[in-house]
This record gives structure tokens, sequence and C-alpha cells, in this order.
């Protein structure tokens, strides 16, 4: 017999399905309540709603578990490349060879965006945020290509979007890259793979020979991987909550650019950076005042704690460990990473961080590697939606094939009862 919930509401009882995922979570089916029995749920933030049934990404938060199609992150970051990867989470398996091959190709072959779309950096001040340009590259690019706005078309052309889209994302990225130190762009070279080819508009230049790092080519992997995807979290329920109005992909996409910004979110990996400067030289190394510190609320320590992991964030194990390699194969000595050791020690050790189970995240330690591989601090959350990428049209095409309804979360009305128009001469 299928499990039911019952609640009561006004001495009526009223059965409510239960749903279990295929790693055993359980939901309370709640759609049909308001229309039975006149009452809403109430979870603000949606802390403890589950707003879809997904097989894209699998989370333990308590276990620390992060999954992509039911492979585990350690996997992948050590043996996948981030093609493979974004076409795992695409569709749904890893690829064969000719697959990945066919995939690669269509990729290569999309990574030219329009010139008038270079035009667009024209308008921006010279300190614009890369983020920001980001935003406003991806709702630009709905603008080149009108014929492609439509979600409701066959599905072979929904896959053009989707490839157009992730074949030009590094090309753009490296674009605000370029622009903001004055460079001339670089456009994108067919021999080289997908990172090698970010790598090489990003840092390679036009008076001479790129020679691609393998150890920085391997890094950026291994970064882009840990990032593909997070299930439903604030930038990937954003995409999905647009694009269910059967927005475009890329509207859908720029907002969650947009939601990705914050710095409760990606743009934590930012703060990380500036804040272990700070710290640095403001704060003179004193590892214990900033504990301290954030400990009476005067501080925050970014890097530290997340929504869902209430463990070890797996990630951050992956990049603490890969930050070491990098350093030490680049022969990089970064004195901040000396710093973060000491921070997560102290936290670590620490009850208040202790009692309230807060752990490194995936952004402590990826802006010290960003930072050896030779990226600006404001470019380290474009990194992050590069990697993000796949995840989010994973997200938007599994919310599309699922014929989600358009989302629209209630609300308790707390505010004045009806009340009589007051003339404005009358008003005191
Ligand atoms: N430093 C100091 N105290 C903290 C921190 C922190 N980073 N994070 C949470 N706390 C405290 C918080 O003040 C609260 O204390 P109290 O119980 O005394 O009120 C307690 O820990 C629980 O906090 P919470 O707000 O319920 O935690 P949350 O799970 O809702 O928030 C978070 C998660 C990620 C927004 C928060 O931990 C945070 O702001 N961290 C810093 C920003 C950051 O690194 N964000 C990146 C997240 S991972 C990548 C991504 O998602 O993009």
């Amino acid at each position: 017999m299928s499990e039911k919930a019952t609640i009561i509401l006004d001495g009526k009882n009223y059965e409510l399905p239960v749903i279990t995922g295929t790693e055993n979570e359980k939901a309370i089916d709640i759609s049909k309540l308001r229309a039975q029995s006149g009452y809403v749920t109430y979870d603000e933030g949606y802390k403890n709603t589950g707003a879809t049934i997904s097989n894209v990404t699998f989370l333990d938060g308590e276990l620390g578990i992060l999954r992509y199609r039911g492979y585990s992150i350690e996997e992948l970051a050590e043996k996948a490349s981030f093609t493979e990867v974004s076409y795992l989470l695409l569709y749904g398996e890893l690829p064969t060879a000719q697959q990945l091959a066919n995939f690669e190709h269509e990729l290569t072959n999309h990574t030219l965006v329009h010139e008038n779309l270079v035009k667009v950096f024209e308008v921006f001040p010279t300190r614009s945020h890369p983020m920001g340009q980001l935003m406003t590259l991806m709702s630009a690019l709905s603008s080149f290509y009108p014929d492609s706005l439509n979600p409701n078309v066959h599905p072979d052309e929904v896959n053009t979007t989707i490839i157009r889209l992730l074949a030009k994302m590094p090309t753009i990225c490296s674009m605000i890259y370029k622009k903001g130190k004055g460079h001339p762009v670089l456009y994108p070279q067919n021999k080289y793979d997908y990172v090698t080819n970010f790598l090489y508009m990003t840092f390679g230049d036009v008076t001479q020979e790129y020679m691609a790092d393998p150890v920085v080519v391997d890094a950026m992997n291994k970064l882009l991987i840990l990032h593909a995807d997070h299930e439903q979290n604030c930038s990937a329920s954003t995409v999905r909550i647009v694009g269910s109005s059967h927005a475009n992909l890329y509207a859908s996409i720029s907002a969650g650019v947009a939601a990705l910004w914050g710095p409760r979110h990606g743009g934590a990996n930012q703060e990380v950076l500036e804040m272990l400067e700070h710290i640095q030289t403001v704060d003179k190394g004193d590892v214990k005042k900033v504990v301290a510190e954030a400990k009476d609320k005067k501080r925050l320590l970014y890097g530290f704690g997340h929504r869902v992991y209430k463990n070890f964030d797996p990630r951050a194990k992956i990049i603490k460990v890969a930050c070491d390699n990098v350093l030490k194969k680049l022969k990089v000595n970064d004195p901040l990473l000396d710093i973060a050791k000491e921070l997560e020690e102290a936290a670590l050790n620490d009850p208040y961080f202790v009692e309230r189970k807060l752990y490194p995240n995936v952004d402590f330690y990826s802006g010290i590697i960003y930072k050896a591989l030779g990226f600006p601090t404001p470019m380290f959350t474009v990194l992050f939606a590069l990697g993000r990428m796949p995840g989010w049209i994973s997200q938007w095409k599994e919310m599309r094939e699922r014929k989600e309804d358009i989302g629209r979360p209630r609300q308790i009305y707390n505010g004045a009862t009806l009340r009589p128009y007051i003339d404005l001469k009358n008003r005191k």
C-alpha cells in the first residue's frame, strides 16, 4: 500500500500522498491541499519545499554526497572532461566515444559570436562588473537569434539553441576578460578542445603563439566539473521558474546569471578572496580576531556554511587538494592559502561553527586556484557561471520536458485589510 500522510485541519482529516525518490527521499504531496481544504503551506525561502521531481543531480547535505545522474562528483572530477559531464547532465547518460566526438564537433562549430555582439562592450563603463556584463550579453544573445526564441518547437531546434549557448559561453567569458584589460579579443580556434579554447581566448595573445599548460587545463576542467550542477539552488530555481513562463532560453539563463551574482550564492567566491586579502592586510593575519568577529555577527565568513550541506561540501574537499597541487605545480607561493587553511582550522575547532555545522563550501578554496591561474578577482563568478551553464540548461530542459506548469508560489497576506480611499486633501 502506498504511504499517505494525514493532516487534520479544523477537525477534518485530509489524506496526502507521499512521494518517494530513488534515494529514498520522501515528500508529502500538498499540490491539492488548497483546493481540498483552503490551506496553503508556509515555507519561507522554500527550504523545506520540493519544487520538482528531478533526475539530474542528487545531493545529500547531511552526508556530504553530490552525484550527477548517479555518478559521484569525486569520480567525475578525477576521470571525466567538462564536455563529457556537460553531455551527461544534458542527455542523462555518459556519451560513447562517437557521441562525445559529435557533441564536441557541434560545440566547436558554434563558438563564434555575431560581430555586433562585440559592440555591446563599447557601452560598458571601464569599471563595470564582469557579471553585469555577462547578464547583459546572455540576454543580448536573444536579439541575435530571434527565430529560436520559442521554446515550443521541435526538440532538435531546441537542441541547436542549447549547443549554441554552451558553445558561445567560453567565447563571451573570455571577451569579458579581454575587454576588461583593454586587449583585443581572440577568436576561437577549432583545433582546441572546449576548455583549452577558453584558456587560449583568455590568456592567449595576438602577438605570440599560445602554449596550453596541461596543469592549467586539468585544473580548469576540474573546477568547471565541480560547478556544473547543484540541483535546485537559487540560480537553477530561477532559471526553471523564468523558463516556466515559456520565456526563451537566453532570457532564462540571463536571470540565472543575475541570481548567481549575489554574494550569498556564486558571488561568494569573489568575496572569499577579498576577505582573505583583507585579513592579510587590514587584520594583519589575525585569524583569531576574524573568527571572534564572525561569532559576534560583526562579519560573515565567506566560503563557510551552506543552505543544504550540514557537513563537508564534497566539492570543497576536492578543491582543497587541487589547490595544493596546482600551486605546487605552478610554483606559486600564495600566503592567502596559508591564511585560508588557518581560518578553516580555527573555525572547524570552534564550537560556534561546529554547533551550527558550518563547513567550508565550494567557494572557499576556488578563488585561490583562479588567482594562481591568472584570473582577476571580479572574473571569479563568471567562471562559476561558465561551469554552471550545462547544469542550468539541463534543469531548464528537464522542466520543459516534464511540461511543468508556470511557477507561481502563494503567500500569506498580512497587510492592511480593506479600507476606504482617502482624498489627497484629507490626508494627514
Ligand atoms: N559566517 C558566520 N556565521 C554564519 C555563516 C558564516 N559564513 N553562515 C551561517 N552563519 C550562522 C548564522 O548567523 C546563523 O547563526 P544563528 O544560529 O546564531 O542565528 C547560523 O550560522 C545558521 O545560519 P543560516 O542563515 O540558517 O544558514 P543558511 O543555511 O540559511 O545559510 C548561507 C547558508 C550560505 C547563506 C550562509 O552560510 C552564508 O551566508 N555563508 C557565506 C556566503 C557563502 O559562502 N555563500 C556560498 C554558498 S556555496 C556556493 C553557492 O551556493 O553558490
